[in-house]
């Protein structure tokens, strides 16, 4: 099946020969309070958890450790705000110091052992502090994207039930304040009230303080800087491998965000064995992932993964280009040299539009970077060959779901270097065995597309179940493809065994790295006085990848200007949603393309946008609708007849 023969087929063989030897052998790097006994515990099979029995504590991996063994001088975490002009650096020993003592407040709030505690913040040092003060007390966090509006926080609120939110005076977007005190009101007043206590960590560059809003919510709101000055600072707390760490909601099929489990133990051993195997960072070294604390990849690889390692991460407020120009990610990597750099492909494209011939790069030195890791949408041909010819140095394109946590395939610049294939993400990271299977669960030949699915059990630090749907792992992943957990990503393997991701078999979609569920937005539109129908499909988009699009009916009688209807429903969607969803394009429609059964042709809707071939489904209620449209968005149809 595979070409590959070197260093990387010898660990990929390992891994599945023996895992639990293998896995046994990577958590050797952890430092536990009770050791495992044994790896794999599959006694809830088809669910499996990782190190039963063994204890330990994340933060102490993360931090205290490296302080007892003589690192505190080093520097754990840099924080760069492009928005704000100010840099900041935190040693280990000083990391710990602020993460004893926010533990600390968290605990004189009540906070206790898998109590569940919200973070919003934007991407301060503080997000990282609170997220391992929870992970110090055996708290479960669950942060929440700051994009996300009031409605979107209170639903997180309520799946979760915390007792306790943190959050900041605002975060900072080019050309506006984002006052994050207002929206969090609105979210607890929204909610259904398992919130006690706020606490905010007012910056100086952003309006707000707690007093405007002491009492409201019945809640307690507290300023962080206040009371993190008077605590008394919390110790580590074991816990179990198997119990969990955090929760971090995605976008579903539907518009009810999943929460993602994770555990601690899997977690500690995956991420720390994916430093050294997939990004080669030695402790001491710089890693910088240019994500969101609130997306999976900054819990992995902004916050937990460099720290468990020992290196020395990156937190960065400001954007790719704009802040203040297109040079922003050089003068970065260059200031704090940073030895591998991850971003998303949408991050790329908006310095190629701005700086096609990569002038900006050289005012800076960025001799420090070895690799550029892209994930969170398909890196396109184009974008690889532009980046890999500027920048020189290889641009290793690797998959991965917030479900996993951390790659499923990769090019393991640790182990081997494998040849870099252009719109693959490269081969199976070892403990991922990944197939392609047809919609009845055939395995299909190499090159030939289908659904990706990965054969359980995946390795340490996959998702652990969704939070508060005992059954819902199963229901939602385990169930259309027995013995396999569904990716919902389709693609082929091809016969040296690489893998190319082609896009999503459900209705999720992904606008610039971020991953949104077409019926969230359909929800949001929905409530709108005047809609009587709607779709939103995902389309191609140059910059982000895909943009959502939404197509509305109105309801009988509605004669209002359609214009006035559409800047509403744009307005709804960033309210109800967030900025994040990037909400700009609706169209009235006389009528949505059905099947005889009723159900919306999104799929043919995008072919016809995005001006790709497609045939009409044999089941079509009326074809004159289809035709309808195709004027509406490319003028001439051709005669279409059912197939
Ligand atoms: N808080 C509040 N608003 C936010 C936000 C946050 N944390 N992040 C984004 N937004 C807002 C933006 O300001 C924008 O608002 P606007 O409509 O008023 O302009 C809107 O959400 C859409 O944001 P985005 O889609 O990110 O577009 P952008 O034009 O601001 O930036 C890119 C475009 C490509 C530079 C940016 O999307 C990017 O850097 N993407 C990389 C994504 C990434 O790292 N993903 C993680 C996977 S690795
Ligand atoms: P998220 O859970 O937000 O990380 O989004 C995960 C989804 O993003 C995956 O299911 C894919 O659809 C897409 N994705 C992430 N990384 C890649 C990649 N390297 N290539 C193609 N698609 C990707």
């Amino acid at each position: 099946m595979t070409a590959t023969t070197g260093a990387y087929r010898a660990a990929y063989e390992a891994s599945a020969a023996n895992p639990e030897a293998f896995w046994m052998n990577a958590a050797e790097a952890i430092d536990w309070i009770t050791d495992p006994t044994s790896a794999l515990d599959d006694s809830g099979a088809p669910v499996y958890r990782w190190f039963p029995g063994a204890e330990l504590n994340t933060c102490f991996n993360a931090v205290d450790r490296h302080v007892l063994a003589g690192r505190g001088d080093q520097t754990a975490v840099i924080y760069d705000s492009a928005m704000t002009g100010v840099k900041d650096r935190f040693t280990y020993s000083e990391l710990l110091d602020e993460v004893k003592a926010f533990a600390g407040v968290l605990v004189d709030q009540g906070v206790t052992k898998g109590d569940r505690v919200i973070i919003y913040l934007p991407m301060i040092p503080q997000a990282i502090i609170a997220m391992l003060a929870c992970a110090r007390i055996g708290a479960v966090h669950s942060v929440v994207f700051g994009g996300f509006a009031a409605n979107e926080l209170a639903v997180r609120i309520d799946d979760a039930t915390p007792t306790v939110l943190v959050t900041a005076s605002g975060g900072l977007e080019p050309g506006r304040t984002v006052e994050y005190l207002p929206m969090v009101a609105e979210a607890l007043s929204l909610s259904k009230g398992s919130i006690h206590t706020v606490i905010v960590k007012e910056r100086r560059n952003v309006p707000g303080t707690i007093k405007t809003y002491n009492g409201v919510n019945d809640v307690t709101w507290l300023d962080w800087d206040d009371a993190a000055a008077k605590v008394t600072p919390a110790d580590c707390v074991p816990v179990l491998a198997t119990d969990p760490l955090y929760v971090l909601y995605t976008s579903g099929t539907t518009g009810k965000p999943k929460g993602i489990m994770r555990d601690n133990g899997g977690h500690a051993v995956a991420l720390t064995w994916s430093m050294a195997n997939i990004y080669n960072i030695k402790p001491g070294e710089v890693m910088w992932a240019a994500s969101d604390v609130g997306w999976v990849v900054g819990h992995s690889y902004i916050v937990y993964a460099p720290l468990l390692a020992g290196a020395t991460t990156v937190i960065y407020e400001g954007k790719p280009v704009g802040t203040p120009d297109a040079g922003a990610f050089w003068r970065i990597v260059d200031e704090y040299k940073v030895r591998a750099l991850f971003t998303a492909p949408t991050a790329l494209r908006a310095i190629r539009r701005v700086d096609p011939e990569l002038k900006e790069l050289a005012r800076y030195d960025v001799t420090s970077m070895h690799t550029l890791f892209m994930a969170g949408e398909r890196l396109d041909t184009e974008t690889l060959e532009w980046a890999s010819e500027g920048l020189k140095i290889p641009v290793v394109d690797h998959w991965w779901q917030t479900e996993t946590g951390w790659a499923i395939t990769a090019n393991l610049r640790g182990i081997e270097t494998l040849p870099i294939k252009p719109g693959s993400s490269t081969v199976p990271v070892p403990g991922y065995k990944v197939e392609v299977v047809d919609g009845k669960g055939n395995h299909v030949a190499a090159g030939e597309e289908g659904n990706i699915v990965i054969k359980l059990p995946m390795p340490p630090g996959t998702l652990a179940g969704l939070w508060g749907r005992p059954d819902g792992y199963q229901k939602a992943y385990l169930e259309a493809f027995p013995g396999y957990y569904a990716t919902g990503d389709s693609g082929y393997l091809d016969e040296d065994g690489y893998v190319f991701v082609m896009g999503r078999t459900d209705d999720v979609i992904n606008v610039a790295g971020h991953r949104l569920s077409t019926g969230q937005l359909e929800e949001a539109l929905a409530h709108h006085p005047d809609v009587a129908e709607c779709a939103v499909i995902g389309v191609k988009d140059e910059l982000k990848g895909q943009r959502a699009s939404g197509f509305v009916t109105l309801k009988a009688g509605v004669d209002r200007n359609h214009d006035e209807i559409c800047t509403e429903l744009v307005k709804l969607v960033r309210d109800k949603v967030g900025p994040v969803a990037a909400f700009r394009d609706v169209l009235v429609l006389e009528r949505l393309p059905k099947t005889r059964s009723g159900k919306i042709l999104r799929k043919t809707m995008r072919q016809i946008v995005d001006g790709e071939d497609f045939v009409v489904p044999p089941t079509i209620e009326d074809i004159s609708v289809l035709e309808d449209l195709t004027v509406a968005l490319v003028g001439n149809p051709e005669p279409m007849k059912p197939a």
